[in-house]
């Protein structure tokens, strides 16, 4: 990434700033890590290093598919898949901001954390009719914008919870498999708009959205809608078992490491 070329980031960083990097090419499982100058975002003062975790990936990913990329607008409504999660919780708290209502699915031992962040409805990701219910939550409408993290079976439930003709998924994970969407799908079945997102390729193939994204952040921030993230803390040897209590859906919210 050329932080030059992004617009909104705050960039006056001295030696000895803190600050926070992501490391898309491997080695962030570690005490220390090599970032490009450019790559470091200052963390907000008085945040600690766990608390600005999400800055980076989380919350740019989750607002990247709520606001550039899905468009909403006050009024509609936003179907968000693990909003328990690291990304999901933080994309409930802005799509609320944004005035969307919001449809939260999430495992049921995690109902009361999404309700708590002021999700309309919250539905079980684990079991029941997810399409159906969403269905019926508008009224037979459809959802305006649906955030798409989990992939495999539930990606076709997503495309059938979608408004026709004006409705978005903005697909950014497939924690749950790869699934296949085809023309005859586009054309004959869901007649809706479906969206990639990775944010690494959208810092690099369009830094001013990126700049305008991370703005908009620290706008958040500045106003009070998004303040230091909780993270569950881990001691960093126990990596391997966080990851696969990650995988087995156990987590809630985001995970750090302690170095
Ligand atoms: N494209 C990008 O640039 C980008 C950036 C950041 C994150 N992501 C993706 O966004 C997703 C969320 O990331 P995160 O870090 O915030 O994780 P997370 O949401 O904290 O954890 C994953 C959650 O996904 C839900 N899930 C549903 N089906 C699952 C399955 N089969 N296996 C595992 N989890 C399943 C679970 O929530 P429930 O049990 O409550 O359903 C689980 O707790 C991930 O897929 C990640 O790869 C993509």
């Amino acid at each position: 990434m050329s932080g030059s070329n992004v617009r909104g980031l705050p960039r006056e960083l001295e030696p000895g700033a803190h600050v926070i990097g992501v490391g898309i090419g491997g080695g962030a499982f570690a005490e220390y890590m090599v970032l490009p100058a450019d790559a470091a975002v200052p963390v907000p003062t008085g945040w600690a290093d766990e608390q600005a975790l999400g800055l980076v990936v989380n919350w740019p990913t989750a607002l990247a598919a709520l606001k550039p990329l899905g468009g909403v607008t006050a009024g509609q409504s936003v179907l968000i898949h693990a909003a328990a999660g690291g990304t999901g919780q933080a994309a409930v708290k802005m799509a609320k901001h944004y005035g969307a209502t919001v449809i939260a699915a999430a495992s049921p031992g995690k109902h009361e954390v999404v309700r708590a962040l002021g999700a309309d409805h919250v539905i079980d990701s684990r079991g029941g009719d997810i399409a159906a219910e969403v269905l019926r939550l508008t009224g037979g409408a459809g959802a305006d914008l649906v955030l798409e993290s989990v992939g495999g079976a539930t990606l076709n439930a997503s495309l059938a919870a979608t408004k026709r003709v004006t409705g978005r998924v903005v697909v950014y994970g497939l924690a749950g498999g790869e699934a296949a969407i085809t023309n005859w799908d586009l054309v004959y079945k869901h007649q809706i708009h479906v969206i990639g997102l990775n944010i690494g390729l959208l810092i690099q193939a369009a830094p001013q959205i990126f700049g305008e994204v991370m703005g908009e952040l620290f706008a958040l921030i500045a106003a009070g809608v998004l303040g230091p993230g909780r993270p569950t803390a881990y001691e960093l040897a126990d990596g391997p078992k966080t990851l696969a209590e990650l995988e087995t859906r156990a987590t809630i919210g985001k995970l750090a490491l302690l170095p």
